[in-house]
């Protein structure tokens, strides 16, 4: 069974699909090959871009030559990359937790704090407050800002919402907020994150109720791609996330997992065994389980900002290149672990701690990240054939992106071919 389309961005505002573009004098054009191998350098190179997709990528003197009849667009000398693609976020929520991040900064853990009432469940609680018109505002806000930083294709995942009836208000507002912005976004149902209060003492109630009603339903009205879920000891068992993601894979959906966060306790085994498509966090993770995934093809996502946050350790460049590792970087963008607002940061902070260079960083943000939803074909990299989703950075070389603090800008960001206009005014992104 294929994925479902519930991907595909707005056209609405990307006007000019069917131009012909050459995007030319640049510093470079960095880009990972077809297969995600190796990054391709072309210094002084040009992007050609038709019908809103790369149709060669090669040295400007050739390009030039060869596309006299394209529309000419001046990278003014500076770096060109694919569009980034933040492969992890929980973009739709309400309120943020800045209080309880300061609580844990005096020595309260994440884990006694969501004992006691707090964590997720304040967020549900806020975010079931919020009006839809608002939440739908304030992530196309959201994925507006992320456009602005480089990101073309950014995932969201529901989780605030928990239970049937408010996971699908969420599936919903985010697919409506997706409408709204010239980006691509994929719709990832996370189901299993914390039990709600309305099911206390009734977990089993919970998982049966998401993989007979809620999974058929999500599938039927096209509201997700995929399927996730929180296996931790905080979280949900090994066996709980197990049968969920049998019935979600049953149903076509790919599936990703929260796996060994704050313990490990299986979660990795179980992405590899499953199929899954991504397993994400892993800071508790061991060499083996990183050698179950590599074997298993499963993209291990490391997000930074959740594990700095949290004073979790991440894992060593040495260690994932010897076993092999496909590696992706995300911001895990939520109020509670990860109030992270730009993927390039975050790739910069993975670089200083794991010792990435600067093409496996790249690659962490563009082909890793596109395997990591299935769309490595289409986007995370230059290649003939591919989207023309790109972005014109305000510095000259790769080496630069993981280097500065706070992170470079993008000077302008293509969607399908389209160089459109990028907020200009950095709003408040939350409610
Ligand atoms: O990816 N740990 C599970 N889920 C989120 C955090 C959710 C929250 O604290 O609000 C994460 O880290
Ligand atoms: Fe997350």
């Amino acid at each position: 069974m294929t994925l479902m389309p519930a991907r595909e961005p707005s056209t609405r505002s990307v006007a000019g699909g069917a131009s012909y573009i050459l995007l030319h004098n640049t510093s470079e054009v960095v880009t990972p090959d077809a297969a995600g191998e190796k990054i391709l350098r072309f210094p002084k190179g040009a992007v050609v871009f038709q019908e809103g997709k790369v149709v060669e990528v090669g040295p400007a003197a050739e390009l030039d030559a060869r596309h006299r009849n394209a529309r000419p667009v001046n990278a003014n000398g500076h770096l060109v990359t694919p569009g980034l693609v933040d492969c992890h976020t929980h973009m739709v929520f309400a309120g943020h937790r800045a209080e309880e991040f300061h609580r844990r900064l005096k020595g309260e853990s994440y884990e006694a704090i969501a004992a006691s009432g707090g964590g997720i469940l304040t967020t549900v609680r806020a975010t079931s407050a919020a009006r839809e018109a608002v939440l739908e505002k304030t992530l196309a806000q959201r994925l507006e800002r992320w456009r602005a930083s480089g990101c073309t294709t950014v995932e969201v995942k529901s989780g605030y919402g928990l239970t049937p009836t408010a996971e699908m208000r969420l599936l919903e507002i985010m697919r409506a907020a997706a409408q709204r912005v010239p980006a691509r976004i994929h719709r990832t149902a996370l189901l299993l994150h914390a039990l709600p209060e309305s099911f206390k003492d009734r977990r089993e109630r919970l998982i049966e109720e998401h993989a007979t009603k809620t999974l058929p339903e999500v599938r039927r009205r096209e509201l997700a791609s995929a399927v996730d879920v929180f296996c931790d000891d905080m979280g949900f068992s090994v066996s709980e996330c197990r049968r969920l993601l049998e019935h979600a894979r049953e149903l076509g959906f790919a599936i990703k997992l929260h796996a060994d966060q704050l313990t490990r306790n299986g979660g990795a085994r179980l992405a590899a065994e499953i199929g899954a498509i991504s397993a994400d966090h892993l800071e508790s993770a061991t060499e083996e389980d990183w050698k179950g995934l590599a074997k298993a093809g499963v993209v291990g996502v490391l997000l930074p900002a959740a594990a700095l946050t949290l004073g979790l350790p991440l894992p060593q460049a040495a260690m994932l290149r010897a076993v092999g590792a496909r590696v992706a970087i995300a911001t895990d963008f939520n109020p509670g672990t990860s109030p992270a607002q730009s993927l390039v940061e975050c790739g910069a902070l993975a670089a200083r701690v794991c010792g990435f260079d600067a093409e496996e960083t790249l690659l962490a943000m563009t082909w890793n990240a596109a395997r990591a939803l299935g769309v490595e074909r289409e986007v995370g990299h230059l290649n003939p054939g591919a989207a023309g989703d790109a972005v014109v950075w305000e510095c000259e070389t790769m080496e630069e992106l993981p280097y500065w603090l706070p992170a470079v800008r993008p000077d302008c960001v293509f969607v399908r071919g389209a160089d459109l206009a990028l907020p200009t005014v950095e709003r408040r992104v939350w409610p």
